[in-house]
């Protein structure tokens, strides 16, 4: 028969094999302890969703008119893979009726289909949280500042905090309008994407990646300027917070985000050395009654997984090793039905144990324990087998080898490993 060509996953989509997933694993743990340490309970929603629940990320966003995977499943009901997790989680909010605050946090995975690139990708990953039913801006520096934290513990350096304030409705309204003048009296001056967006997105031309559009950006009014004086209060109680926190930020008065349901706060981490947002998010007082909830304020943020991992390889930090057995069993000579019956015995009093299989000889068994870190090696010959004793032989340092009866074995392992 021919050889079939090998399937291969899609674009911009990966595998995640060990030794990478451990890592995975260990991010995810990290950033677990943080948020429950501070009540947030961990969320989960589906993948696919009724395609209306992004509909309110902004039909002029690129994610919802661009990147969307949405489709018609077999009932006819138009779904998609979810891009992002705040739509979902407000929707199980809406759904749910948990008492408020909710705090919850999630790792999942979301579909874009963008142009892959490294630290793009079709699939990726966040880590995020979310706090519903409370205004106080502390919810805003709570959450930055936990995000903060955890990037520091991994030991990240190279970033920075971008902070902006996009008002509430009215400012924002206001706003628009004075931007939109600006705008206009530079029309020439704008790369034809954004020009294209002044009388239908102008706040979405700040967030342009044109140098051209970048320049002639020059003194455009910003939002503070027309901001409602409790738009103020609220930006202003953030900046304390984050000051109080010992959390530098830089006020980025162009940071608009590329999702259209944020208020008040908004903020991303960038990495400096892959000059890639490694996290970002901010306040959403109006999403859960667009998704047809009581009006209720939110905050919260989501960090690409493949984006810090990127940026702690780039800054050569959070190298997570592979955790070895502790005991490698090894058999000379028999039929392996001891070493299959010893591990088991071991793995169940909990002690981390390895061995090789298909009979291999003794002598690859003992390579094969060299491989694999253990520190101990348990061999089991004829003799032991005689004797109803197993040998114990130090595999990374030079101590005696030592035999020991067969059924003290665990006893005798525990008393070394401590
Ligand atoms: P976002 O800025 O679109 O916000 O994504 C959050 C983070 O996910 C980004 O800062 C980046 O690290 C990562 N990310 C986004 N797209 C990709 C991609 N194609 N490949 C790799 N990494 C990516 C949100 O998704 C909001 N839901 C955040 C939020 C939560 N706002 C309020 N609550």
């Amino acid at each position: 028969m021919t050889k079939l060509e090998p399937l291969r996953s899609l674009k911009g989509m990966r595998d995640l094999l060990p030794a990478e997933s451990g890592r995975w694993l260990d991010l995810t743990d990290r950033f677990r302890r943080c948020f429950e340490q501070a009540s947030f309970g961990y969320v989960q929603t589906p993948i696919v969703e009724d395609l209306a629940v992004f509909a309110r990320l902004g039909v002029g966003t690129d994610i919802v008119s661009k990147e969307m995977y949405d489709f018609e499943d077999k009932d006819g009901t138009r779904v998609a893979l979810r891009p992002e997790s705040t739509a979902g989680v407000a929707r199980a909010f809406v759904q749910h009726h948990p008492t408020t605050p909710w705090k919850v946090w999630y790792f999942s995975q979301h579909f874009r289909h963008e142009n892959s690139q490294k630290g793009r990708y079709r699939q990726h990953h966040q880590l995020g949280a979310e706090c519903f039913g409370s205004s106080d801006p502390d919810i805003d520096v709570e959450l930055i500042v936990l995000l903060w934290d955890f990037y520091r513990e991994l030991g990240l350096r190279q970033i920075r905090l971008e902070l902006n304030s996009i008002g509430d409705p009215e400012s924002r309204a206001a706003y628009q309008q004075e931007l939109t003048a600006f705008l206009r009296s530079r029309a020439d001056r704008l790369d034809q994407v954004d020009r294209d967006k002044i009388d239908t997105h102008p706040i979405r031309v700040l967030d342009s990646k044109s140098s051209t559009t970048r320049a002639a950006l020059q003194g455009a009014p910003t939002l503070v300027d027309v901001m409602t004086p409790e738009s103020l209060a609220h930006f202003d109680r953030v900046k304390a917070g984050l000051a109080a926190a010992g959390v530098d930020f830089e006020v980025n008065p162009h940071l608009v985000r590329g999702l259209d349901y944020y208020t008040h706060t908004v903020f991303e981490v960038v990495s400096d050395t892959i000059d890639l947002a490694i996290g970002g998010g901010g306040r959403y007082d109006g999403l859960v009654e667009q998704l047809g909830g009581d009006p209720t304020p939110a905050f919260g943020f989501g960090a690409g997984v493949e984006r810090i991992l990127l940026a702690c390889d780039a800054e050569d930090v959070f190298d997570v090793a592979p955790t070895p057995p502790v005991v490698f069993v090894i058999d000379f000579g028999g039929d392996g039905s001891d070493v299959r019956d010893l591990c088991l015995e071991l793995r169940r009093a909990g002690l981390a144990a390895g061995r090789a299989y298909d009979q291999r000889s003794g002598r690859a068994q003992m390579k094969a324990a060299d491989r694999s870190g253990a520190r101990l090696g348990l061999l089991l010959g004829d003799d032991e087998r005689a004797a109803g004793t197993v040998t114990i032989r130090d595999l990374v340092g030079d101590a005696p080898q030592v035999s020991v009866a067969r059924a003290d074995v665990i006893n005798e392992l525990r008393k070394r490993l401590t």
